[in-house]
């Protein structure tokens, strides 16, 4: 028996965000519109998205002992994340700089700060929250070799997802425990490196990926939904069409709940539906973790309109 369902291991940023109707191009200034302070990063993100789902959740992060630690601190308390694995101090909160245009597509540049300074060591300190978690889950806003050891902790039967975010080549270690590695296109194309040019169907892709080592692999389209393998082909998973207001965080909470939904059991591609109703609703509302849904604001199948 677990204590917790998920344990995310990640990074925590105070999203700064303006808005503006064009981003600047090099040299170029635009006005914007006022600076709006979110709790954010991929990590942190993840943790709130699972607990705001209903999932046992806790968070292995580094934050700095300043306001925008103690604004990500009380995020994550507030959606009910156990931030026992939450350590502060050692360098500044890690901050990101986020432009959104009129369309909801976002901009970001991310000052690490203290997620720089979530050290394997920190991660081999938390062995005990590997043996209480189902499903462990990180991104690429950490170092590295804090990624490589969070591979060497996992406990015989639970379950590791990746998203490469921002993408980087993956060592073959960390690709063999991926159950699944989740990349976008963009991602997938980093991942792969040159073999991403064998092809510009992201169907090859999957299969690309998978022949790379990991488990099983879920390639999401935006609007054109996602792709998902492990093995046997690759299945189709529809879009639920939505207004898009801001994009930012969409990713991270499709990914916080796919893992929740494959530690309860689901297949892949059940777990992939549901998390392609939680990544639309994100969508429609303002910021990264304000905009995350609970289950029951989730749509029920086939209440968005699939495409
Ligand atoms: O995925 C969205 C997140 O990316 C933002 O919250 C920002 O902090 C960056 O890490």
């Amino acid at each position: 028996m677990y204590d917790y369902d998920l344990l995310v291991v990640g990074s925590a940023n105070a999203d700064l965000v303006i808005g503006v109707e064009r981003r600047p191009g090099a040299g170029e200034t635009v006005l914007g519109s006022d600076l709006a302070v979110h709790p954010g990063g991929k990590g942190a993100n993840q943790a709130v998205a699972a607990a705001r789902l209903g999932a046992r959740t806790v968070l292995l992060a580094r934050v700095g002992d300043d306001g925008h630690g103690r604004l990500l601190l009380d995020s994550q308390r507030a959606a009910g994340v156990d931030t026992v694995g939450v350590l502060v101090g050692g360098a500044p909160t890690g901050v990101a700089l986020i432009t959104v245009d009129p369309s909801g597509d976002n901009s970001i540049v991310v000052s690490p700060g203290a997620n720089g300074r979530l050290t394997p060591q920190d991660v081999r300190a938390a062995t005990s929250l590997f043996h209480a978690s189902r499903v462990v889950s990180t991104q690429l806003e950490i170092p590295l070799e804090t990624v490589v050891e969070t591979v060497r902790n996992l406990v015989p039967g639970s379950r590791f997802v990746l998203n490469p975010s921002p993408p980087r080549p993956l060592p073959a270690e960390v690709l063999a425990a991926c159950d699944p590695l989740i990349v976008n296109e963009h991602e997938a194309k980093v991942v792969l490196g040159d073999a991403a040019g064998v092809s510009d169907d992201p169907e090859d892709w999957a299969q690309l990926l998978l022949a790379k080592g990991p488990r099983s692999v879920v390639v999401t389209l935006g609007a054109g939904g996602a792709l998902v393998s492990s093995g046997n082909g690759v299945t189709r998973i529809p879009s639920v069409k939505v207004d898009a207001v801001d994009t930012t965080g969409a990713g991270d909470a499709f990914t916080a709940a796919l893992a929740w939904r494959l530690g309860r059991g689901e297949s892949l591609a059940e777990a992939a539906a549901y998390a392609a109703r939680v990544g639309a609703t994100t969508v429609t509302k303002e910021g990264a973790q304000a905009s995350f849904p609970t289950a029951a604001e989730v749509a029920a199948p086939g209440s968005g309109t699939e495409g």
